[in-house]
C-alpha cells in the first residue's frame, strides 16, 4: 500500500506538469521519432522529450551535466561513414521551432573532437533553433582512433557533412515541414569545419559562423611541437612558470598598452607590439625570487615563442604567439609538464603511424613532412571561396586578439589570401565573407576585455551570460540578419561580463579592415569611446 501510493504519487508529480507544459501530441511524435524516418546509413538510437530546466545528465560526454533551456525532443543518432567507422549526433528539437522562423543550427566541436557542445546546443535550441551536434567521429578527446584513416577522414571533414544531411532529415521529419534557413557555428577545430563548409560545401549552410579556426592545420602543429620544446620540462632552465608569465604580460603592457591611446590592460592592435622581453633580464646575481626577472635562458624562451616559425629552407610556417595574452588563459602551462597532446598524438596516429613516438625526435626535417602532405585536406586553407559567392551564402569571421592557442594571425593571412585569390578588396569580400578581430578575447572564451560576443563555445565559460545578455545582438543571430533580412553587420557587439554574468562593459568590434580605434576621451568600458576608422 505504502509503496503502491508513493508510485502513484511520485507518477503524479512527474507527469502531471509535463502534459501540461508540453502538448501530447509533441511527446507521442517525439517518442515514435523513429516511425518512418529513413536517413542514408542512418540508426535512430533514441528519442526522447526534456523539459525546460531539466539538468540533463551526460555520462559520456566532456561535460557532467547541461541545463536545458527549451523543451524539446532529444534524439540520438548513428551514422555509419563506412565500414569501420560511424559519427553519434543528436538533434535537440525545440517545441517552438514553428513560430521561431524554421532554423537549423549545427554546433562544431572543439580539439580532437569527441565530445558534443551541449552547452551550445541548450543555448541555441532555447532561442528555437532546431540544434545539432555531432562526436566528429569518435568518443571523447583521444586521438588513438586516427590510426584508422576513415576515422581520421571523419574528423577532418566527414563527420560534419554526414551529420548536416542527417540532422536536416531528422528536423523536417519531426515537424513535418521543410526548414527555412540552416546555420553552422564552430571554434578552434569547429571553426575550421566552418572554413571547410564554406571552401568545399558551399551550399550546405545559409550562414556560417567561423570562430578562431584551426585554418592550416599541421601548421599550426608543427608550431606547437616546437613551442613545447622550447618551453621544456618543468623545473628545465628554459621553463617559465605561471607567476613569471604574468610578469611577461606585465611587461608586455608597460611596453605596448598605450599604443591604441587608452590604458585599459587591452591591447587593441597586437601586430602593432613589438615586444622586447629584456627589460626582465636578471642583472649579476638577480634572481626571480628577490628580483622578479627572468634568465638568459627565459628570455630566448619568450622570443622564440614570439617569433614566427619557419622551415629549414626558409619557409615561413606559422606566427608566433601574440603578445598580451599569455597568462591569461593559463593555456601556456599545458606546454609544459603535459606537452604538445596536439602535435604529438598527430605525429603518433597520422603522421607517423607509430604509436610511441615522442616529440623529442622533432625535427625540422618533420615538420616539412608535415607541412607538405595533404592529410585528406585537413589544411582547410582554400583560398577560392567561389562557390560561397555563387551561391548567396554567408561567412562571418571572428578571433579574439589575445588567443595564444591559435594566434589571430591566421586569420587575417587567411582573410587576405582569400582577397588576393579572388582578386577582391574587401568591399568586394562584404556581401559573403567579413572578419571582426575581437580585442581582449582569448581562444573561443577568457580573456579580460568586452569578449562575450554570443557565439560558439562561449555560454559555458560565460556564467550567467545566457541569461543576461540579449540574443539579439549576437554573432549568431547577427548572422542570422544578414542571411535572412539582408542586415549585414558592420561591427560586432561584445560584452565585458563580471563573475554572474553581470555587464561592466560594451564594445562594438570593427570589421576588418577598419580598426576599433579610441576616441581620446571617455570610459574605454562604453561603446560610446570607440570609432571604426
Ligand atoms: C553505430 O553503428 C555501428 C555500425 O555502423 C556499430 O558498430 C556501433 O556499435 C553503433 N554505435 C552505437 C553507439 O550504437
Ligand atoms: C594550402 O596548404 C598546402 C600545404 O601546405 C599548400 O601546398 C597550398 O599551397 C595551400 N593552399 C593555399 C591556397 O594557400
Ligand atoms: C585560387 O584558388 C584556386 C583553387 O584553389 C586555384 O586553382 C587558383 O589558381 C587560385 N588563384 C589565384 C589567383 O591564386
Amino acid at each position: 500500500m505504502r509503496i503502491s501510493s508513493v508510485a502513484a504519487l511520485s507518477t503524479l508529480l512527474i507527469f502531471a506538469p509535463v502534459s501540461a507544459l508540453v502538448p501530447a501530441k509533441f511527446i507521442n511524435d517525439c517518442t515514435n521519432f523513429a516511425t518512418g524516418f529513413e536517413n542514408e546509413n542512418t540508426e535512430v538510437l533514441s528519442s526522447t522529450y526534456v523539459l525546460k530546466g531539466a539538468v540533463i545528465p551526460l555520462p559520456d560526454s566532456c561535460s557532467l551535466t547541461v541545463t536545458s533551456r527549451a523543451n524539446f525532443c532529444r534524439v540520438k543518432l548513428n551514422v555509419t561513414t563506412s565500414s569501420s567507422s560511424r559519427v553519434i549526433m543528436e538533434a535537440w528539437l525545440p517545441t517552438n521551432w514553428n513560430n521561431k522562423g524554421k532554423r537549423l543550427l549545427m554546433t562544431g566541436t572543439a580539439g580532437w573532437g569527441g565530445c558534443l557542445i551541449f552547452e551550445d546546443m541548450a543555448w541555441t535550441s532555447g532561442l528555437g533553433f532546431a540544434a545539432i551536434g555531432h562526436d566528429s567521429g569518435h568518443v571523447g578527446v583521444v586521438a588513438t582512433g586516427f590510426t584508422n584513416p576513415e576515422v581520421w577522414k571523419d574528423w577532418v571533414y566527414r563527420s560534419v557533412l554526414v551529420a548536416t544531411q542527417a540532422g536536416k532529415a531528422a528536423t523536417n521529419h519531426f515537424y513535418k515541414t521543410s526548414l527555412s534557413k540552416s546555420y553552422y557555428m564552430g571554434c578552434s577545430s569547429g571553426g575550421r569545419h566552418a572554413l571547410k563548409l564554406a571552401q568545399d560545401y558551399p551550399d550546405e549552410y545559409d550562414g556560417i559562423l567561423a570562430a578562431a579556426p584551426a585554418v592550416y592545420w599541421p601548421n599550426l602543429e608543427v608550431a606547437e611541437a616546437i613551442i613545447a620544446r622550447t618551453v621544456g620540462a618543468e623545473g628545465s632552465p628554459t621553463y617559465l612558470t605561471q607567476a613569471q608569465w604574468e610578469a611577461v604580460d606585465a611587461a608586455t603592457m608597460a611596453q605596448c598598452d598605450g599604443i591604441d591611446g587608452v590604458i585599459d590592460g587591452i591591447l587593441e592592435n597586437p601586430a602593432r607590439c613589438d615586444f622586447h622581453p629584456e627589460t626582465l633580464l636578471c642583472g649579476p646575481g638577480q634572481t626571480w625570487l628577490l628580483n622578479g626577472c627572468l634568465t638568459v635562458a627565459q628570455i630566448q624562451t619568450v622570443k622564440k615563442l614570439y617569433s614566427p616559425v619557419y622551415s629549414n629552407g626558409g619557409r615561413y610556417i606559422y606566427p608566433g604567439l601574440v603578445p598580451g595574452g599569455l597568462p591569461s588563459q593559463g593555456i601556456i602551462l599545458k606546454y609544459g609538464p603535459s606537452a604538445g597532446a596536439g602535435p604529438r598524438d598527430f605525429l603518433r596516429y597520422v603522421v607517423k603511424n607509430n604509436p610511441s613516438y615522442d616529440l623529442s625526435q622533432f625535427n625540422l626535417d618533420t615538420a616539412d613532412e608535415m607541412v607538405d602532405n595533404d592529410w585528406s585536406g585537413v589544411h582547410s586553407n582554400k583560398s577560392d571561396l567561389g562557390g560561397l559567392q555563387a551561391s548567396g551564402n554567408k561567412l562571418l569571421l571572428y578571433h579574439g586578439l589575445a588567443d595564444v592557442l591559435i594566434p589571430p594571425a591566421v586569420s587575417y593571412e587567411y582573410y587576405n589570401s582569400v582577397s588576393l585569390n579572388m582578386s577582391l578588396t574587401s568591399s568586394g569580400l562584404d556581401p559573403f565573407f567579413r572578419f571582426f578581430p575581437i580585442s581582449g578575447l582569448g581562444h573561443c572564451a577568457r580573456g579580460k576585455g568586452a569578449n562575450y560576443v554570443g557565439g560558439p563555445q562561449q555560454v559555458q565559460y560565460f556564467p550567467g551570460a545566457a541569461d543576461n545578455v540579449p540574443a539579439g545582438n549576437s554573432a549568431l543571430m547577427s548572422l542570422v540578419k544578414w542571411v535572412e533580412r539582408g542586415q549585414a553587420p558592420e561591427t560586432m557587439r561584445a560584452y565585458k561580463l563580471g563573475l554572474l554574468g553581470e555587464t561592466l562593459g560594451q564594445k562594438d568590434h570593427c570589421k576588418y579592415p577598419l580598426r576599433t580605434t579610441y576616441k581620446g576621451h571617455g570610459n574605454p568600458n562604453n561603446k560610446g569611446s570607440w570609432e571604426c576608422t
